[in-house]
């Protein structure tokens, strides 16, 4: 019989092969924790009273749900116990999060969104949470913003763990992606995909089709390329991780571009760079794929502040590359 490895197998068998990833182990080793965690919760969010409006908006001017404050403080707490993390950034926390006593032997930073997609919960589709996990700077304080700024390219762990049909990990430290699905009756994640690679045929196309008014021309003369010339199909969840997550499998393209809602001509991005475009963007171009952010490769793109918004163009290379060329037609 060919048994699917536990995820303590395998990062029993990669400590044994890189015992320098020890640190790294660990904090999958914790995401996981989290992960069957925030699964439990959101499976019976109908039924624990978590559903809906906490009654604030964050630092994004966005209206926080029970659920984000519930995953938010659960990251931070079991987070900042381990002693891994000198400091961590989150969407639902306006500056960098002091690990006082506990970060100070750690050697990593994280950032995360502790609840993606939140506005799905209410209507039962999927959510998921997003890290990205880099190496502290000791040139500056741990809670300095800079620590967060690093380009993408330097992480050493970036992920996601999608909450649907079923609870699945998704991450890469540099050789890869892994994706572990949760077996509940187990309580355990199970080696389910490894060295994914996003396909070759793009077929489908993600993107919020009311906002094409508000496009660009470049961004508008794409999407028409992806219909008229590529006859692909349009897939839109609207949680950036199922989204993406649909991507690495099925191939295609995911785009959140900029957009000018007010009509003064400033096209502006909506998804965050540090725990939403730089992880995905590793895992995407780990999978063979490119993400920019409409110029470069978005993995190259020095970070200015720590809830920066940037436009994401993910997944398939060669029609990405295409787009890039600044030459549609
Ligand atoms: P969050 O719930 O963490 O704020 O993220 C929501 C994001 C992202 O997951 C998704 O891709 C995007 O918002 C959808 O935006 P539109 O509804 O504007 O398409
Ligand atoms: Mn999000
Ligand atoms: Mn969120």
């Amino acid at each position: 019989m060919n048994l699917p490895l536990t995820l303590s197998q395998f990062l029993i068998k990669q400590l044994a092969r890189h015992p320098e990833r020890d640190g790294l182990v660990a904090i999958i080793s914790d995401l996981s924790t989290i992960g069957k965690i925030i699964s439990n919760h959101t499976n019976r969010a109908g039924v624990v009273d978590m559903i809906g409006s906490a009654q604030k908006m964050n630092i994004q001017g966005e209206e926080v749900k029970k659920l984000d404050v519930f995953c938010n403080e659960l990251c931070k707490d079991y987070l900042r116990q381990t002693g891994n993390f000198a400091a961590m950034a989150s969407e639902e926390e306006d500056e960098v999060v002091d690990m006082g006593e506990f970060g100070k032997e750690a050697k990593y930073i994280i950032a995360f969104d502790p609840l993606d997609g939140s506005h799905n919960v209410e209507v039962n589709l999927p959510v998921g949470t997003i890290f990205s996990v880099q190496r502290l700077l000791n040139q500056f304080e741990r809670t300095d913003e800079r620590q967060f700024l690093q380009p993408g390219r330097d992480q050493v762990l970036a992920g996601y763990i999608l909450y649907s049909a079923s609870t699945v990990l998704v991450f890469s430290w540099g050789d890869g992606v892994y994706e572990f699905t949760l077996d509940q009756g187990l309580g355990e994640f199970l080696l389910t995909r490894e060295k994914m690679s996003v396909p070759a045929e793009c077929a489908i196309y993600s993107f919020n089709e009311g906002a094409y008014r508000y496009l660009g021309d470049k961004d508008k003369k794409f999407i028409d390329y992806l219909k008229e010339k590529k006859s692909c199909s349009l897939r839109y969840v609207a949680a950036m991780v199922a989204d993406v997550h649909r991507t690495l499998i099925k191939g295609g393209i995911f785009l959140h571009p900029a957009v000018d809602k007010k009509g003064t001509g400033e096209y502006k991005g909506k998804l965050r760079l540090n725990y939403e475009a730089k992880p995905m963007a590793y895992l995407v171009e780990q999978a063979g794929g490119f993400c920019t952010e409409s110029k470069g490769n978005l993995l190259d793109l020095p970070g200015e502040s720590l809830h920066q918004r940037v436009p994401v163009i993910l997944g398939n290379k060669d029609i990405i590359e295409y787009y890039l060329q600044n030459n549609l037609i």
